[in-house]
């Protein structure tokens, strides 16, 4: 079937099924182009529990269509492709959780939004790139805080507020391939162009960057930005979407190998198959449905963070 076709396909099911498709900023660009909403997790989370439609099609990895599940249990959210992970979200588990709490009985659990239900279950409330900071300002400054699963996230937070964390040794493998050399080479390439750079990186790459910010962040960047050419610190699928929307700039990669496999397993063929069969449909029992939701929810609230009980 030619890609004309799957797409006139996909836009008759979606009327038919009562159906949106959201995509994350990362996957590939005929996927980006067909969705009704393309974003970082933060505005995917807010999309997916504000849409009208009863039927999510989630062009993204599974923490990100679990948390969409979680925020909308009425809605059906599908994701195309199952096996669409995130390595860093694997890093730490239930148990693992556990023992951190064991250890810091008194201590308040921030977990990224890129964690499994069962971990953001055991935690107080969640975050994202785009809102780390501001929700770890929300707990009392005299609190204990675990943040899991990303060390580099809870690094980058630890400089924005001034705290001091206790942290789960987990990483991105995609954004751990961008080194302090890629920004040299990339400053010696193009003299002056800005480099903007994700909080998952090193410490050492957001160090030497001119902005860290979120994918979402990155995207008013480049909206904003004076600069003719920009160096774009993350995973590369980004470029595709700063280029559709700033035809003017220039969006260099600060490494083109910087590819998230799991975020380029959607295809076309993907999305229409989970719209024809409603296959890939994302659900969380109770009681880790719930407890996790709370977590979520909290993170859209504002005022003190409180333990919660578990
Ligand atoms: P954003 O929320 O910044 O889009 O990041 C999600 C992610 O998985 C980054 O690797
Ligand atoms: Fe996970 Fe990294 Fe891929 Fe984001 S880019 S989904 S953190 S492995």
């Amino acid at each position: 079937m030619s890609i004309d076709a799957m797409v006139k396909r996909i836009e008759e099911l979606k009327a038919e099924k009562d159906a949106v498709i959201l995509s994350h900023n990362y996957q590939l660009p005929e996927v980006q182009r067909i969705a009704d909403f393309v974003g970082d997790s933060l505005e995917l989370a807010q999309k997916a529990r504000d849409v009208s439609q009863s039927v999510i099609v989630f062009c993204g990895v599974h923490f990100m269509a679990e948390t969409a599940a979680l925020l909308s249990p009425e809605k059906t959210v599908l994701l195309p492709v199952m096996e669409a992970g995130c390595p860093m979200a694997d890093m730490i588990d239930a148990p693992g959780l556990a023992s951190m709490r064991a250890a810091h009985p008194d201590a308040l659990v921030v977990c990224y939004v890129n964690s499994t239900a069962q971990v953001k279950a055991m935690s107080d409330v969640c975050c994202t790139s785009a809102n780390a900071h501001g929700v770890v300002a929300r707990i009392d400054p005299d609190s204990e805080v675990i943040f899991v699963p990303d060390r580099y996230l809870g690094m980058q937070v630890e400089k924005r507020t001034g705290r001091s964390l206790i942290k789960w040794p987990g990483y991105c493998p995609t954004h751990a391939k961008l080194v302090v050399e890629h920004v040299e080479r990339a400053r010696r390439e193009h003299p002056g162009a800005p480099v903007i750079v994700h909080p998952e990186s090193r410490p050492d790459v957001c160090e030497a960057a001119d902005a860290v910010l979120s994918t979402g962040g990155m995207c008013r960047f480049a909206r904003e930005t004076s600069a003719p050419v920009v160096i774009v610190g993350t995973e590369v699928g980004l470029i595709d979407r700063l280029e559709r929307e700033n035809p003017a700039k220039k969006f260099v990669p600060l490494d083109e190998r910087a590819t998230c496999p799991n975020m380029k397993k959607t295809r076309l063929e993907n999305v229409m198959a989970a719209l024809e069969t409603r296959h890939g449909r994302v659900t969380i029992a109770e009681p880790i449905a719930s407890q996790a939701r709370r977590a979520v929810e909290e993170m859209f609230a504002s005022g003190r963070i409180r333990k919660a009980k578990y």
